[in-house]
């Protein structure tokens, strides 16, 4: 029987490419990609996925030229006007990783109406990190729980209780982590997170990632023997 991961984490990568090699603006590439989000999340959420995490905007994407990160910004808008019914029909949950406080409005204020209208849905989790980086969720959970102990916290924090304080403090570990547009690298996204995930490296640019691409990596991740350190079952 085919083991369907808990939690999958992609990073959307590729979208710039896709558009150049189509004769496209960028900003043709991250439109697209806006289309396949509303595709994969549906195919996931059908599939029986819990929890499916976006890597959308970085802390690092910040250095893209403004105009860029202007119409990224104004993608949430393009995304709920487009798809927010069909994620309440499917019962699906959104919510956000990162520092909402540097997002500019535009894009806070949907992500927030879009969290508030499905808090109650008990489908699958779908989470946008946006201003989100590893190293800035790391350092901000140490700050907060240096601040806990001064307020009289016991220091002897356990993994457990240290998880409690990343924005992933609800989800489990990531299960599979995939990566389209074939960069081998992780870009400071979920680094506590993937400590034991399963690793996928695609070669499609985000916006030609079709579903068969998902059922292909949850396949692989079903040949995969996880261990966690210890040894083979059986
Ligand atoms: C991913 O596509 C989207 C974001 C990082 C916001 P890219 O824009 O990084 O596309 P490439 O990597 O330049 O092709
Ligand atoms: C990672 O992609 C961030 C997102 C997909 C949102 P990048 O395109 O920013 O990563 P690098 O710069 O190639 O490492
Ligand atoms: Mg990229």
């Amino acid at each position: 029987m085919t083991k369907i991961p808990a939690h999958i984490a992609i990073i959307m990568d590729g979208n710039g490419r896709w558009a150049k090699e189509k004769g496209k603006m960028r900003y043709e590439g991250h439109l697209a990609g806006v289309k396949k989000v509303r595709d994969i999340a549906i195919h996931a959420s059908d599939m029986g996925v819990r929890y499916l995490t976006l890597y959308a905007f970085s802390t690092e994407n910040w250095k893209r030229p403004q105009e860029e990160v202007d119409y990224i910004m104004s993608l949430p808008k393009i995304f709920f006007a487009s798809y927010l019914k069909e994620l309440m029909d499917n019962d699906i949950k959104v919510t956000m990783l990162g520092k909402m406080e540097k997002i500019p409005k535009v894009a806070s204020e949907i992500f927030k109406e879009a969290i508030a209208k499905t808090k109650d849905n008990k489908g699958m989790v779908l989470s946008f990190a946006v201003n989100y980086g590893s190293h800035d969720e790391i350092v901000t959970a140490c700050k907060e729980y240096a601040q806990d102990v001064k307020n009289g916290r016991s220091n002897d924090l356990t993994v457990d209780e240290f998880s409690r304080y990343l924005y992933t403090r609800d989800m489990p570990d990531v299960d599979l982590m995939i990566r389209t547009s074939h960069e081998l690298r992780l870009s400071n996204f979920l680094l506590w997170q993937i400590a034991y995930s399963e690793l996928i490296f695609l070669d499609r640019y985000w916006p030609d990632m079709q579903d068969s691409d998902l059922d292909d990596c949850i396949n692989e991740y079903n040949m995969r023997q996880r261990r966690f350190g210890g040894l083979d079952e059986g």
